[in-house]
C-alpha cells in the first residue's frame, strides 16, 4: 500500500543539520539552522531557566492534562510580553492567547483556524520568507503568493514594491509579516515604514498575521514588540504567532503562543472556542514542562530581570560577531562591501552568497549555510570566526 510513497527532499533548514551531523570532517561549522550558540559554540542553558527549574523541582507537581488552550498563567504572561499588560486589547477582552508547540505550532493552529473561517482568503508571504511559511499555509489548503520584500542590489528593503503590492491585494488577504529580525534576510522595515505598512493593511482590509519568533534579538524586548503593538492599536483583527524557542534557548521544549486580536469580548469567546477545537483535533493539549519554565520566569520579577539580561547578552554577542565578520572579510581583501551585515537584525544575514558559493563552502570547507545564502550569525564564535571568514574570502576570490 505504501508503494506509491515518494521520497521527499530533505528539509531545507533542518535537513542541513542532519547533513552536518553526518559529516565526519573535524573542522565543520553549521551556519544553517537558526539556533544561538554561545562564545564556545554551545547551546546555552540560561541561568533564568535553571533557576526556574530548581523552583519547579522544589515543589514537584503531578503531570495531568493541561487545558486544551494551555496554562492560563503562561498564556497571560505570553500575551503581556507581546502587548504590554495594560494594553486596551487585553483589558477590554479583545486578545485571545493559546499555548502552542513552538512558533511553528502557532502558525499551524492559526493557519488551520483561518482556513476554516476564511476559506476564500489567499495568503501572501514576503519574498523571500522563512521556508516553512509557504509549506505550512499550503498544507492548510491556502494559495500562497508573495509580496516584494528584499532588494538584492541594495541588500535592503524594497519598500515601495512591498507597499504597492499590498495596496493591490483584495480585502481579506492574509499578509504574513515578520515582527522583527526578518527570517531569512535580517532586513526589517523602519518604524516609519511600519506605520505606512500598517495604514495600508488597515485601509485595504487585509488580515495581518505577524510572526514573532525573535523578540529580544533585534533591539530589545519592548522595542521589538513595537510592530505588534502598532497593529494592535488599530483595533482590527490581528493574528500573532510567537515563540520562546530562541529567546529562552528552549528549542526542544516547543513553547510558543498564538494570539488573536478580536473586536469584542464576545468575538473573543467564539474565537477561543474554535481554536480549542483546532488544537484538540491536532494534538489535544500542549505539554507541561516548557510552559511551566517560561511562566515561572515571566511571573517572577527577579527571574524575568535575569532572563532579560541574558537575552541582551545573546543579542549583543550576535552584533559583535556581525562587526567582526565584516572587518575580517575586509582585512582578508575581499572586494565586496559587506557592511550591510551590520545593519541586519537578529540571528540571520542574507549574505549574498550564491547557491554555487554555498555549495563550495559546504564541499570544500564543511561550512553549512542555507542554499539561499542565509547564514546564521549567532553560530559564529571566536573559535570558528577566522575559519569562516577565510573560507568565505577564498570562495569570493577564486
Ligand atoms: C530557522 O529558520 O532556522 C529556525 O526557525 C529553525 C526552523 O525551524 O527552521
Amino acid at each position: 500500500l505504501f508503494a506509491p510513497v515518494e521520497l521527499a527532499p530533505r528539509d531545507p533548514i533542518l535537513g542541513l543539520t542532519e547533513q552536518f551531523n553526518a559529516d565526519t570532517r573535524t573542522q565543520k561549522v553549521n551556519l544553517g539552522v537558526g539556533v544561538y550558540g554561545d562564545e564556545n559554540g554551545r547551546l546555552p542553558l540560561l541561568q533564568a531557566v535553571q533557576q526556574a527549574e530548581a523552583r519547579l523541582l522544589a515543589t514537584p507537581r503531578p503531570r495531568g492534562y493541561q487545558p486544551i488552550d494551555g496554562a492560563p498563567a503562561y498564556n497571560k504572561a505570553a500575551q503581556a510580553l507581546l502587548l504590554g499588560s495594560d494594553h486596551a486589547a487585553i483589558t477590554e477582552g479583545r486578545a485571545v492567547t493559546v499555548q502552542t508547540l513552538g512558533g511553528t505550532g502557532a502558525l499551524k493552529i492559526g493557519a488551520d483556524f483561518l482556513r476554516q473561517w476564511l476559506p476564500q482568503a489567499d495568503v501572501v508571504i514576503s519574498n523571500p520568507s522563512w521556508e516553512n511559511h509557504r509549506a505550512i499555509f499550503e498544507r492548510a489548503g491556502f494559495n500562497v503568493g508573495t509580496y516584494p520584500y528584499y532588494d538584492a542590489d541594495s541588500h535592503g528593503l524594497d519598500f515601495e514594491g512591498m507597499v504597492k503590492h499590498l495596496e493591490s491585494l483584495p480585502a481579506g488577504t492574509i499578509v504574513v509579516l515578520h515582527a522583527c529580525c526578518h527570517n531569512p534576510t535580517g532586513v526589517d522595515p523602519t518604524p516609519e515604514q511600519w506605520q505606512r505598512i500598517a495604514a495600508v493593511v488597515q485601509s485595504r482590509g487585509l488580515l495581518p498575521f505577524i510572526d514573532m519568533a525573535y523578540q529580544g534579538f533585534g533591539d530589545g524586548l519592548q522595542e521589538d514588540a513595537a510592530t505588534v503593538r502598532l497593529f494592535a492599536g488599530l483595533g482590527i483583527n490581528v493574528v500573532i504567532s510567537s515563540s520562546f524557542s530562541k529567546s529562552f534557548s528552549l528549542y526542544g521544549e516547543r513553547v510558543g503562543a498564538l494570539t488573536l486580536l478580536t473586536t469584542s469580548a464576545d468575538e473573543s469567546a467564539r474565537v477561543l472556542s474554535q481554536l480549542k477545537r483546532t488544537i484538540r483535533t491536532n494534538y489535544s493539549n500542549p505539554p507541561t514542562h516548557g510552559s511551566a519554565i517560561v511562566s515561572t520566569v515571566l511571573n517572577t520579577p527577579e527571574l524575568a530581570q535575569l532572563w532579560e539580561q541574558e537575552l541582551a547578552q545573546m543579542r549583543n554577542r550576535i552584533r559583535d560577531m556581525r562587526g567582526q565578520l565584516v572587518s575580517k572579510l575586509a582585512a582578508l581583501g575581499v572586494q565586496q562591501d559587506f557592511s550591510f551585515i551590520l545593519s541586519q537584525r537578529g540571528m540571520f544575514s542574507y549574505s549574498g552568497l550564491s547557491p554555487e558559493q554555498v555549495a563550495r563552502l559546504c564541499n570544500e570547507f564543511g561550512i553549512y549555510a542555507v542554499g539561499t545564502g542565509r547564514i546564521c550569525v549567532s553560530a559564529l564564535n571566536p573559535n570558528n570566526l577566522d575559519y569562516v571568514a577565510q573560507s568565505v574570502a577564498q570562495v569570493y576570490k577564486t
